[in-house]
């Protein structure tokens, strides 16, 4: 027989059967854990383990698996995608925990996130907040003008692309003590109000998506930063006060 030569660990993972019931904590154990595994391949293991034993697996949103849908929200050990700095919870190795390590597996907690099942919050305010302006209009007509026919400086270009690769994950929310959306929202701001492409709409755009963050229960920005840090994508705070700047802007047209 082959002999044990992964990591044992106990699990506490945050269990609630649907939005209406109160969920609560629940230990489990899992066995021979690969350092080289990613956080989410341990938590298959777990779930082969629950289906073999005839038990409901643990509910958690998943797709791309590679940092790029920003589906894997876990709150791990009291920290947004866990212990790693830059990196999603799919992007995660189990080499960042130890054998006998008990680790703690919650949803995103904020009211506008709620919890839908396990692990599962509803991401849907964000939706509602990029339907509300997180776009640009153009006209299509046959007489389009190309894209590369308007030049853009560099340093704009790179602040754009930077501000661009925000993949809506909710980190940032969950992170912050007030659960305030900013830094998303600013993200998503910053990315058209730095390209000439985001002119026209741009005092409209950052007033209705503000409302809109505001009617979905985010908190207010206080300056803590934490959001910045926990961002697996290096969103920077540079882009909060781009934002409050366009809504000072816009405010006064
Ligand atoms: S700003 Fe960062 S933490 Fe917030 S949604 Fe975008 S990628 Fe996620
Ligand atoms: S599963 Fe897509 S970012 Fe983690």
């Amino acid at each position: 027989m082959a002999a044990n030569t992964g990591m044992n660990l106990t699990l506490k993972i945050w269990r609630q059967k649907d939005a209406k019931s109160s969920g609560k904590m629940e230990t489990y154990q899992v066995r021979d854990i690969s350092d080289h595994m990613s956080f989410l391949e341990m938590m298959d293991v777990l779930n082969e383990q629950l289906i073999g034993e005839g038990k409901e697996p643990v509910a958690f949103d998943h797709d791309c698996r590679e940092g790029i849908c920003g589906m894997c929200s876990m709150y791990i050990n009291g920290e947004a995608h866990g212990p790693d700095r830059g990196v999603t919870t799919c992007q995660l190795h189990m080499r960042k925990f130890k054998d006998g390590d008990t680790i703690y597996i919650e949803p995103w907690r904020a009211t506008a996130f709620p919890v839908v099942k396990d692990l599962v919050v509803d991401r849907s305010s964000f939706d509602r907040v990029m339907n509300a302006g997180g776009f640009v209009s153009v006209n299509t007509s046959g007489n389009a003008q190309d894209a590369n026919a308007i030049p853009i400086p560099k340093e704009d270009a790179d602040k754009a692309f930077d501000a661009a690769t925000c993949i809506g994950c909710g980190a940032c929310v969950a992170t912050c003590k007030n659960a305030s959306a900013m830094l998303f929202v600013s993200a998503k701001v910053s990315q058209l109000s730095l390209l000439p492409q985001g002119q026209v709409e741009a005092k409209d755009r950052v007033q209705k998506m503000v409302d809109q963050m505001d009617k979905e229960g985010f908190g207010n920005c206080t300056n803590t930063g934490a959001c910045e840090v926990e961002c697996p994508k290096g969103i920077s705070l540079d882009n909060i006060a781009r934002m409050n700047s366009e809504y000072l802007k816009a405010s006064t047209k």
